[in-house]
């Protein structure tokens, strides 16, 4: 619930906050945005322009006149919560969706994430695929997943059957499995146009040899998410370190998770053997 500005506030202070704790978050990495609701972003007291229109790289009309709370480049998310508006800016979108400009915050003199076309394109696909639901994005580098993908070879197919079997909670969380994107300079539109393609049909994508990245209608959603699948990617280097994983749940165990929870997981992964 965005009930008022101070209390998204505090919701991206205690996001920032235990995305730090869970070592998630070393120096500046990871970002988080969030499109604020119409009644929050019409407070004309609290947003006024404060910067020239800035052209992005791309455009995007389904984001025009949105605005984002979002972090900006080069800042810890462990200091929003010593202030905020040095650490997090609130920005909005022209009529056309290809500018943006600030209306708050970046009191550092900083300036959006490196990674805002892939928190744009996200913000899009999603808003377009969830009728307006989904809101939130966080990107971080979570280092259990981040391991995995060095230590195996992996497409979407073989991490989404591996964290379904490596914790029972997966499949509930993400009946729709994790998209692996290969590779890509961070900041790319590269690697935004690749995230967005997974993020029509899935809602956590893992960037090889990088992190992770999450959507979902509140910041609890998106973290939720990638808290569940790190959690799978822990337990499967645990089990690896104390000896060769002898057992894991089966696709018939899967299969009974998915019917006792009313789920529709996705069958191609179903049917993956890993
Ligand atoms: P920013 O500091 O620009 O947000 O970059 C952090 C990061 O994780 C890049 O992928
Ligand atoms: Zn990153």
């Amino acid at each position: 619930m965005q009930d008022s500005f101070e209390k998204i506030i505090s919701e991206i202070v205690k996001t920032s906050r235990d995305m730090w704790s869970k070592g998630w978050a070393e120096a500046n990495a990871g970002n988080i945005s969030l499109r604020l609701r119409p009644e929050i972003a019409q407070d004309k007291t609290t947003f006024q322009p404060r910067s020239d229109w800035v052209a992005l790289d791309m455009k995007f009309p389904n984001l025009a006149k949105e605005r984002f709370l979002i972090t900006g480049t080069g800042m810890y998310l462990r200091n929003i919560e010593i202030s905020p508006a040095n650490n997090v800016g609130v920005i909005e979108l022209d009529d056309s969706g290809g500018q943006y400009r600030l209306l708050w915050g970046y009191e550092s003199g900083c300036d959006p994430t490196s990674e805002l076309s892939s928190h744009l394109e996200a913000q899009a696909v999603r808003k377009r695929v969830t009728d307006g639901t989904d809101r939130a994005v966080i990107h971080t580098h979570s280092p259990n997943l981040t391991a995995l993908t060095y230590a195996l070879d992996l497409d979407t197919l073989r991490i989404s059957k591996l964290l379904w079997e490596m914790h029972t909670e997966c499949i509930i969380i993400f009946p729709e499995g994790v998209e692996f994107v290969p590779w890509m300079l961070p900041g790319s539109l590269e690697l935004a146009e690749a995230t967005a393609k997974g993020l029509e049909k899935r809602r956590v994508i893992l960037w090889q040899f990088h992190g992770i990245l999450a959507t979902g209608n509140n910041l609890d959603a998106a973290f939720g998410l990638i808290d569940t699948a790190e959690k799978a990617a822990g337990i499967y280097l645990k089990a690896a370190s104390a000896g060769p994983i002898s057992n894991k749940l089966s696709t018939e165990q899967l299969q009974a998770l998915a019917r006792r929870f009313a789920l529709k997981p996705d069958p191609s992964i179903l049917n993956t053997r890993i």
